[in-house]
């Protein structure tokens, strides 16, 4: 029987694509995948660094996997990603079961690896640009990712990634206009272009080949059967109003805007470095609600950044209040090994943050159902991804807006259908597929 792999991915959408990709390479060397861990020859890890909880959550798998090991010596146990990039060749000495560890940038070093008759542990941690086309075993056949840039040029003080990814390198246009036409005849409809500043697109690149994000948003929207683009993540800062408008004008270009504010007080964003202050985000958001005022806003929020005082955080509250996102990713703030902000004065105690943490929970699901309620009774076009998650009866799909919806209906993975919304949480919509209706978007 060949060999079987067993892959854990944790951390964000980059890490997802890396895992597709790693999956595709290890097939292609002949490997299948294995369900559990246990049956595996290689056990492998794609990891994450951006909090402690991802690092706590990932040390644990990896006792996991030793213990595996002990019974069956001949295991191979790879750690891929940016902890291990965070870490680099001090994982042998913390984890000398470890065969082999491999930086984000370095994920064809793995079938190098896999493919020598080394027996010593290797470690693979330099930054090269974008690692070649592998050839991806995508999680969905309808679904595809596109990493349009690697690296960041950002110095947020609270991230890891600028030191886990590099600097910020765009990928050639004409390279990713034709990976995505090969995407779509190979039956993707869904495209989400991938990025740590996704706006700040082709600025690096030589005068002949540039192109801005808005322009290839355009060159990607144009390739026929690619019927929604997504992307994640912009930043404020190089949020201009091309792209807004290309949101307008764009039939594939989804209405959902992902706008990570991090916190509503200028003074906190200051010492964060995100070089825009309150006053310039909600002129970004007011410039969105005016040409789009239907899209959907989401958006990133860390609570107990150094120094954040009561007045601070009520700055966030209000900021979160007056948006009105249709949903958010909210954070503990968590020292990183290495960043400027773990060395600060005044870091905040665990229990305050949780209190604020709370606080800003309840704002953010509140506004949330209420901008949900605009849906009901319209009929969307939803993109059927698979069986519900808490009744298998019923279909489980996603609205251009990004919402989860269940609905009862018919319908295969992969289809759009209209979907008429009966009901709205802070969450999700319900629904009931409209035999009569056209999906109106
Ligand atoms: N602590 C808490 N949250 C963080 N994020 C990034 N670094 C940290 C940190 N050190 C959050 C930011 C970012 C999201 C991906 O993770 O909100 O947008
Ligand atoms: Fe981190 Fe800022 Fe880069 Fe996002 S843009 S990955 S928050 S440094």
């Amino acid at each position: 029987m060949g060999k079987r792999y067993h892959l854990t991915t944790f951390g964000c959408q980059m890490n997802e694509h890396d895992s597709e990709r790693m999956k595709g390479m290890l097939e292609s060397l002949g490997y299948s995948e294995a369900a559990d861990r246990g049956d595996a020859d290689l056990i492998l890890f794609n990891t994450c660094s951006i909090r402690e909880k991802a690092d706590d959550r990932f040390i644990a798998h990896l006792r996991e996997a030793n213990a595996l090991k002990r019974r069956a010596p001949n295991t191979v146990i790879g750690v891929g990603g940016c902890w291990a990039q965070s870490v680099k060749d001090e994982v042998f000495q913390r984890f000398p079961f470890v065969d082999v560890a491999f930086g984000p940038g370095q994920v064809h070093r793995l079938a190098e690896f896999l493919t020598s008759d080394s027996l010593t542990a290797q470690g693979y941690f330099e930054f090269e640009g974008f690692t070649g086309d592998l050839p991806a075993k995508r999680a969905r056949e309808f679904q595809g990712w596109l990493q349009i840039s690697v690296g960041c040029n950002c110095v947020c003080s609270y991230c890891i990634v600028p030191s886990t990814r590099g600097r910020e390198v765009s990928r050639d246009p004409e390279t990713l206009v034709a990976e995505v036409r090969r995407l779509a005849a190979d039956g993707v409809s869904e495209v989400t272009l991938l990025g740590q500043n996704v706006n700040s697109y082709g600025r690096d690149l030589p005068g002949e080949r540039r192109l801005s994000f808005s322009d290839l948003l355009r060159r990607v929207d144009a390739v026929p059967g690619i019927r929604r683009i997504r992307y994640t993540s912009p930043h404020p800062k190089d949020m201009r109003e091309d792209v807004i408008l290309a949101h307008a004008e764009l039939g594939a270009l989804c209405e959902h805007i992902h706008l990570p504010l991090q916190s509503g007080s200028s003074p906190v964003l200051k010492r964060m470095r995100r070089t825009y202050t309150r006053e310039r985000y909600l002129d970004r958001v007011a410039l969105i609600r005016e040409h789009l005022p239907d899209c959907a806003l989401t958006t990133d929020i860390i609570v107990g950044f150094p120094g954040e005082t009561e007045e601070d955080f009520r700055r966030t509250l209000e900021v979160a209040e007056e948006v009105g996102y249709d949903g958010a990713f909210t954070f503990l703030y968590s020292p990183r090994r290495g960043t400027e902000a773990a060395e600060l004065d005044g870091q905040v105690p665990h229990e305050l943050k949780v209190e604020r943490l709370e606080q800003l929970v309840e704002v953010i699901q509140r506004r949330a159902a209420e901008r949900a309620q605009r849906f009901v009774g319209r009929t969307l076009e939803v993109l059927v991804e698979g069986p519900s998650r808490t009744d298998p009866t019923r279909l489980r799909g996603r609205t251009r807006h990004n919402k989860v919806v269940n609905f009862d209906g018919l319908g295969t993975p992969g289809e759009y259908v209209p979907v008429t919304i009966t009901g709205a949480t802070s969450q999700t919509l319900t629904g009931e597929m409209s035999l009569l209706a056209r999906a109106a978007g």
